[in-house]
């Protein structure tokens, strides 16, 4: 079967009411919780992706036991010292700068060396930056060139707690050193710029003893050792990051609107909206809650006639990080120049982002320039696309394939658009969603 999606039509006008699949953050971290917890936890919409998959079969290999059935997922934690360390344990990220940065922190106590590997996309990326904060609790560390996978970590029994100060916004970073502050006696400091609170908010609901204390510029997170997780029974809301694309595509197409059920709307998530409010789109939210500290809405979207151009607050890059690709559509049909700066950290995600947007937006016939940490976009309202496109060899990055579908669904031209394949580590449903817009 082919790896590549044809289209040749924009989509017609559509009024949906969608679910899309579950949080990518909150299921990686569900499954690493549940494995330390002492009993059986179960979820229900756990996003069955790749990532998540590779979560599970790396707590596997450390000797946990997971059932998967169709509507509900168990995992048989056996408590925080649970684990089966055993000699020559290698673990498989894949695709998942999450996964892999993350579980390192658990992983700091091991009395044998575990090597972490990953695929061609996650052996390019930065690994120091976890290896560094996590080597200062007693961690020893071999990384191949000094920063990346494959790596071997080797744990120690004699933790020391740590002061840390997370400078980039990476919530992968600051849910490392979480994770190794809870393996560890006395209390680990960390002092983070602010980025999505998902660990936070789960130690919180689990009773942890984790205190958070807002500071002017940064979070103030002090954890002390955990001795017992009880199990954590959850329902996974919905994606905003997967959500993003139907939102762009709604708020680009003519006379349509969606609604996307049970999303969550963590204000550490929702830069997309305000840069979207921001740029004209009219999105209002419906059967606000709270669930287990997450908040949930349903997410309504309209068509607007003309989309204006933004000069996007810094402060809300960590908030809009995974969607920024997608956004940036959004700025490739509004009237006039938008920017968006201080984004480095786009280049350091399953591909260098800026690059891939900035190729996807000239393909599209759309002028850019690009720093390494900033992209300007001059828009054409009037945008519409006569020629062929073909989107091929970029690192397979998920983001890049659906950005790609919602470009050739919204402006016309005839795309090919390589490695499908793609969606499967964050979200397989896509294309399923897309034919049922169509209907
Ligand atoms: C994630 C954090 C973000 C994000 C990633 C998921 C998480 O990465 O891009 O897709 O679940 O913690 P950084 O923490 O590196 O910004």
């Amino acid at each position: 079967m082919s790896n590549s999606v044809t289209i040749s039509k924009k989509l017609k006008n559509f009024n949906k009411i969608i679910n899309v699949s579950g949080d990518k953050s909150l299921s990686i971290r569900w499954v690493l919780f549940a494995s330390l917890a002492k009993g059986i936890s179960k979820a229900k919409n756990l996003l069955i992706s790749e990532d998540v998959l590779a979560a599970i079969k790396a707590i596997r290999t450390l000797g946990i036991k997971v059932k998967i059935f169709k509507n509900e997922c168990r995992i048989y934690g056996k408590g925080i010292e649970g684990y089966k360390y055993k000699k020559n344990l290698s673990i498989n990220a894949e695709n998942s700068g999450t996964l892999g940065r993350i579980l390192l922190g658990l992983l700091i106590n091991s009395p044998f060396p575990i090597k972490l590997k990953g695929d061609k996309s996650l052996s390019k990326r930065d690994f120091r930056r976890v290896s560094e904060p996590l080597n200062k609790f007693g961690a020893k560390f071999k990384l191949k060139n000094n920063k990346n996978l494959p790596l071997t970590i080797l744990g120690s029994s004699n933790l020391r707690p740590i002061n840390y100060f997370e400078s980039r916004g990476s919530a992968q970073c600051k849910t490392s050193v979480i994770f190794g502050g809870m393996r560890t006696n006395g209390t680990t400091i960390i002092k983070a710029k602010r980025s999505r609170n998902h660990t936070e908010l789960l130690c919180k609901y689990l009773n942890l003893p984790i205190n958070i204390k807002k500071k002017k510029n940064f979070d103030e997170i002090k954890i002390n050792k955990v001795k017992l997780i009880k199990p954590l029974n959850y329902t996974i809301p919905s994606d905003i990051s997967s959500s993003a694309f139907f939102i762009v595509l709604t708020a680009l197409a003519k006379n349509s609107k969606i609604t996307l059920k049970n999303v969550n709307i963590n204000s550490s998530r929702t830069g997309i909206i305000t840069i979207l409010k921001k740029m004209g789109v009219k999105i209002n939210y419906k059967n606000k809650r709270i669930y287990k500290g997450e908040k949930i809405a349903d997410i309504n979207v309209k068509s607007v006639k003309s989309i204006k151009s933004i000069n996007c607050p810094t402060k809300l890059n960590s908030k809009a990080i995974d969607e920024f690709l997608v956004i940036f559509l959004a700025a490739a049909k509004a009237k006039g120049i938008s920017y968006f700066k201080n984004l480095a950290e786009l280049n350091q995600k399953e591909s260098p982002r800026l690059k891939w947007g900035k190729y996807i937006l000239n393909k599209i016939g759309i002028k850019t320039i690009v720093t390494n940490n900033s992209i300007k976009i001059f828009g054409n309202p009037n945008l519409k696309i006569n020629k062929k496109i073909i989107i091929k060899n970029y690192l397979k990055d998920h983001r890049v394939f659906m950005t790609s579908v919602i470009a050739a669904l919204t402006f016309g031209g005839e795309w090919v658009i390589h490695d499908k394949n793609s969606i499967k580590t964050s979200f397989p449903n896509f294309l399923k969603i897309i034919d049922n817009l169509k209907k």
